[in-house]
């Protein structure tokens, strides 16, 4: 039997989408079906003085309005960051008070016989606001600051006995310092201390958020735009106090998430809330509108990064220090408080003996951000990898050849080994693809007539993540042949689960893919950790390939020898066994692991007009082995599309005055289009971490955006010699 892992593999589930039958969660038709639409408020900051639903309850075909007035009981919903217990998008519950915190929080749900009466009903909800100025700016001096104390649950400030430099902000000793930063910044020959800022960046997926709720004999269940279906399940048992048995989400196909469908949405909590009250299955979508104002974004962002060096580029200090933007607290307890945690990818990335970090939050009147693709690595990689190739130009030295001196070959700071790296081959092998060599150094020095050329690279990176899976495999006879079935509640968001869950279990049991089906994204199935963190194909083929093996220990099949016929001549109807893949959050006590990679990138810029081409990326990746070449093309091109959309184009505006999304739709929210995109050629190193799972791969989703912002704003730099620490690179941007 040949092996189909390693080879380009189209998805196996490409029919049912291209023909309109792959069933995502808005599309479920059942039977007395009523439609709900949310009414968002249209203030940024204050309270609800009076809410007159009068009219909506009376227009044709309304079954029912909500309000904070007659919403009646809602459980608690977790807002901690335990994977296993779901979280709420919104830590407070839906409708729950008159306050409002940021534009476009739920004020009522309209659900009425059809999608067009409730969207009329919901027009007729008059509210009568007391607004108050909101907050909106990062810089806002009005904004509350904040130094919290953990990001993604990681604690970011420990106790240390020893005394160590004191820090000029309000944090007292950051987990991951190591060294004397102060001391050795004051002594280094050589510092370059900048500012790097982001906007709010959307995560756009094409789906809206999505849920039907319907109950029968007590029992909810949910089709929902979801990219973790176990946590769902949990955060919608809690709000609706049942027991979790009681409970089902639903996810067979999902419509791109990038972060943004990890929490569980007000509209899926208010939707199993009015099926339950109205004894009939009930639909809420949100507008594309209501996605960009109530759905979690990467928050706006400034980065300070100040590098010590030495005339040779050697770094002697690294000091980082973050502000991001968090919601406006307003009596309800956020034990969630998300921090992009940018400083895990800071502290880790070069060797550098000096190192010291803080991170402080700003609250605001804008929805609660959250997880957004890479989230901590994109936006470091934009502020360290820029603030390296000012190092580099600063120096004189090549910026590839700056970061090769810097080149940890253990995680700096606790001098652990990384199971597995080759950086130095990625920025080998992305510099010969791209001919690199032929670059001149001197800004604005490359030229096509009028147009400039310019040359950017940064280092790429994202960890390892396991974040645990249960499958199970059942191997049946069927008409003097055998078929297999893989069954997990991961989901498919689009990454390609599907084909590489078949093609490993076609692999492990000697089977063609053709005879595996597949069955994912539904709380009926075995549990499995959340499609995001890049995690889900190393959970789920570690713990496919286990489950196979224990079969066959079970036929007695020697690994290596063919199971079909194993099955056939055990007289079994079928042959059925579950494993479960361990979690492995970026290391073990032993190792690190962490994914690569070296980006490279062309700019043509028009010097009149500011627009800025990009005209190629090469990107090469040390992400473990590639289990199919063609999806993981399409994961780390992918991944750098949405890093040329970070650098170029996207960013979410609140008008300050009154605090609401400004371009919060696909007409004004840019992200690229074909048009924008150039030729992206990316390739991988293709060795297996086989100490992190069986088939040695790390995961590809995310990679790909990191360091591609900075590689931009690199070029831009090399074409122009101006240096953009603002994002995004805008034409205006590049004027005088
Ligand atoms: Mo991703 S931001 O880990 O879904």
């Amino acid at each position: 039997m040949p092996h189909v892992i390693g080879q380009p593999t189209s998805r196996i589930d490409a029919r049912r989408k291209v023909t309109g039958r792959a069933d995502y969660a808005a599309e479920a038709l059942l039977p007395g079906m009523a439609h709900g639409v949310l009414v968002g408020a249209t203030i940024a900051s204050g309270r609800v003085e009076a809410i007159d639903t009068t009219a909506a309850e009376r227009a044709p075909g309304v079954v029912l309005v909500l309000t904070h007035r007659n919403r009646g009981r809602l459980g608690a919903m977790p807002s901690g960051l335990d994977w296993t217990t779901g979280q709420a998008l919104d830590p407070r519950p839906p409708l729950a008070d008159d306050h409002v915190r940021y534009h476009g929080q739920y004020v009522a749900l309209v659900v009425a016989d059809t999608l067009e009466q409730a969207q009329h009903a919901a027009r007729l909800v008059a509210v009568r606001y007391q607004e108050q100025p909101p907050l909106v700016a990062l810089d806002d001096p009005r904004a509350p600051r904040v130094a919290p104390e953990a990001a993604l649950g990681v604690p970011l400030r420990i106790e240390r006995s020893a005394p160590v430099a004191p820090l000029d902000i309000d944090v007292d000793v950051a987990c991951g310092d190591h060294g004397d930063c102060r001391g050795a910044l004051a002594a280094a020959p050589v510092t370059v201390d900048h500012t790097y800022t982001s906007p709010a960046e959307h995560a756009t997926a094409m789906e809206p958020h999505a849920a039907i709720a319907s109950w029968t004999d007590g029992e909810l269940v949910v089709h929902s735009s979801t990219q973790y279906v176990g946590g769902e399940r949990a955060a919608l048992a809690a709000a609706m106090e049942v027991p979790v048995e009681r409970v089902r989400v639903v996810a067979p196909f999902v419509g791109g998430m990038f972060g943004s469908k990890i929490a569980t949405g007000g509209h899926a909590v208010l939707a199993a809330l009015a099926a339950r009250q109205l004894g009939r299955p009930v639909k809420v979508v949100l507008t594309r509108p209501q996605v960009f104002a109530t759905v979690t974004h990467r928050p706006a962002s400034a980065q300070r990064i100040t590098l010590g060096a030495g005339p040779d580029g050697r770094l002697q200090a690294i000091r980082h220090h973050t502000v991001t933007q968090s919601l406006v607290e307003d009596g309800y307890p956020d034990d969630n408080e998300y921090v992009e945690p940018t400083t895990f990818t800071s502290r880790m990335l070069y060797a550098c003996p000096n190192y010291e970090s803080a991170h402080e939050l700003v609250r605001l009147n804008q929805m609660k951000p959250g997880w957004v693709r890479a989230p901590g690595e994109a936006l470091c990689t934009w502020a360290l990898e820029s603030a390296m190739d000012e190092l580099a130009c600063r120096l004189g030295i090549d910026p590839v050849e700056l970061r090769r001196r810097n080149h940890a070959a253990v995680r700096p700071g606790d001098g652990k080994p990384f199971s597995s790296k080759h950086l130095l081959a990625c920025y080998d092998r992305g510099a010969e693809r791209f001919g690199w060599a032929q670059r001149d150094p001197r800004p604005g020095s490359m030229r096509d007539g009028d147009v400039r050329i310019g040359w950017g690279m940064a280092t790429a990176t994202y960890p390892g993540l396991r974040l645990g899976a249960t499958v199970r495999l059942r191997v049946e006879r069927l008409d003097g042949s055998v078929t297999a079935t893989v069954s997990t509640a991961g989901a498919d968001v689009g990454q390609g689960l599907y084909t590489v869950v078949a093609m490993t279990a076609a692999d492990a049991l000697g089977l063609p893919v053709e005879l595996i089906s597949v069955e994912l994204g539904d709380t009926r199935l075995p549990p499995c950790a959340q499609a995001g963190g890049s995690n889900l194909t190393a959970s789920v083929a570690s713990a496919i390939v286990d489950a196979a093996g224990e079969l066959r220990r079970r036929l007695g099949v020697a690994p290596d020898a063919p199971f079909a016929d194993a099955v056939l001549a055990s007289g079994e109807a079928a042959v059925e066994a579950e494993a479960t893949s361990t979690v492995i959050v970026g290391e073990t006590d032993r190792l690190a692991f962490q994914s690569f990679g070296a980006v490279f990138v062309e700019v043509r810029v028009d010097p009149d007009l500011g627009r800025i081409r990009v005209a190629r990326v090469v990107g090469v990746y040390d992400v473990g082995r590639v289990l199919n070449p063609l999806a993981a093309r399409n994961q780390l091109a992918g991944g750098v599309v949405w890093g040329l959309g970070q650098a170029l184009l996207e960013g979410l505006a609140y008008d300050p005055v009154h605090g609401q999304p400004i371009n919060g739709d696909l007409a004004g929210y840019l992200v690229p289009v074909h048009a924008d995109i150039p030729a992206i050629d990316v390739g991988w190193i293709d060795a297996p971490d086989l100490d992190f799972n069986p088939l040695g791969v790390r995961g590809m989703g995310e990679i790909g955006i990191t360091g591609v912002a900075a590689a931009v704003a690199s070029a831009v730099h090399h074409a122009t010699g101006v240096r953009v620490r603002d994002l995004p690179i805008s034409p205006e941007r590049l004027l005088g």
